[in-house]
């Protein structure tokens, strides 16, 4: 299946390669493509957001444009795919925030264990675009910008044995994403941080490389982890959005009417995936549990924020550019911890 992966991959990339190179980005009709990669399959709420972006880019600039879009890792891992929508060579790409803490070290602050306090204040967070919007900015320099955010939902770790407290965590290798604050994270929760792109994660725990993982719910079913990780631990301990990447370049060759339709585009895919979102976690815990054999495991989640309580504050003292957005995130905390009592 990598094999054939790895072939497809590389037969695209040559005839875009191929096509940029005639710059010829455009089909027979003269439209302009618009080529988008995630990693995800064509069901997963990320898929079918995009699929709304396309319907409405094309309804509304339809003589000019057609998207195409890539899932599954296709175009190469989201780093990979980072890269060509930097250079150019594609145009967007759906990566979560770790990927871009190598571009701008501010997006470290969504791999701070327990930095949301409820799914509340974090969609809050993200939901205020006039406050996310500089953030966005902050890889300007790297030839990129984020034009939305994506619900990821909530990351707790699973694993081929079950994970009750940190203490089952000790001398596990458990993947986590290629950024330094995940590292610093699973370390501390006493585990062997082993980072690989997703697309490895599957192979890894059933060649025993790895004991498990850590991600949303639906990593156990669209990505069949489920079939080789059979633990799911309720330890929430991040909730870290995925973000639509724009070639800044190309942002900017838009007119204001056209960027204004792709801006229009990109909150319309967030509606749309992030109400397929909580409907297909719903449908995925019963999968996993009733179909792939998949124990979710209820943990005392204090004893994990316990475990790892020093390391928000180390993170702050290593990368002061975060502290503003942190201080930012914890009035939000307190608004929906104030509402909650
Ligand atoms: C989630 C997330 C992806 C991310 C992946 C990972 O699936 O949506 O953007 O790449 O986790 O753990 O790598």
């Amino acid at each position: 299946m990598k094999r054939v992966k790895k072939i497809i991959a590389f037969v695209l990339c040559a005839c875009m390669f191929c096509g940029l190179l005639s710059g010829c980005s455009s089909v027979g009709d003269g439209k302009r493509i618009i080529r988008i990669s995630h990693a995800q399959s064509e069901t997963h709420p990320e898929h079918i957001g995009l699929l709304k972006f396309k319907e409405y880019i094309e309804e509304n600039l339809g003589d000019k444009y057609e998207v195409q879009i890539y899932p599954n890792e296709l175009l190469g891992s989201a780093q990979k795919a980072i890269e060509l929508t930097q250079t150019g060579a594609i145009d967007f790409v759906v990566a979560g925030t770790a990927n871009l803490e190598t571009f701008a070290d501010i997006y470290e602050v969504f791999s701070m264990p327990y930095l949301f306090t409820s799914e509340e204040a974090y969609h809050a967070t993200m939901m205020d675009t006039d406050y996310m919007e500089q953030i966005y900015q902050s890889t300007d320099e790297a030839g990129f910008r984020v034009l939305t955010w994506y619900n990821a939902g909530t990351r707790s770790f699973y694993a081929t044995k079950p994970i009750n407290t940190p203490e089952d965590l000790k001398g596990l290798k458990m993947r986590v994403q290629q950024s330094p604050a995940s590292i610093k994270m699973a370390n501390a929760f006493g585990a062997a941080a082993s980072p690989m792109s997703f697309g490895e994660v599957y192979t890894a725990i059933q060649q025993g490389v790895i004991d498990g993982a850590e991600n949303n719910e639906l990593a156990l079913t669209n990505n069949k982890h489920g079939e080789v990780a059979k633990y799911y631990s309720y330890n929430r301990h991040q909730m870290v959005p995925d973000m639509l990447i724009g070639n800044l370049k190309f942002l900017n060759s838009l007119s204001d009417e056209e960027f204004q339709i792709f801006k229009e585009a990109a909150e319309l895919s967030t509606e749309v995936e992030m109400e397929e979102w909580d409907k297909q976690v719903e449908e995925a815990k019963e999968i996993a549990e009733n179909d792939m054999g998949v124990t979710f495991i209820d943990v005392d989640v204090q004893v994990f924020k316990d475990a790892v309580s020093n390391v928000q504050q180390e993170m702050l003292d290593d990368n002061p550019n975060i502290q503003d957005i942190y201080d930012h995130i914890q009035e939000i905390n307190a608004q929906y911890e104030e509402e909650g009592d």
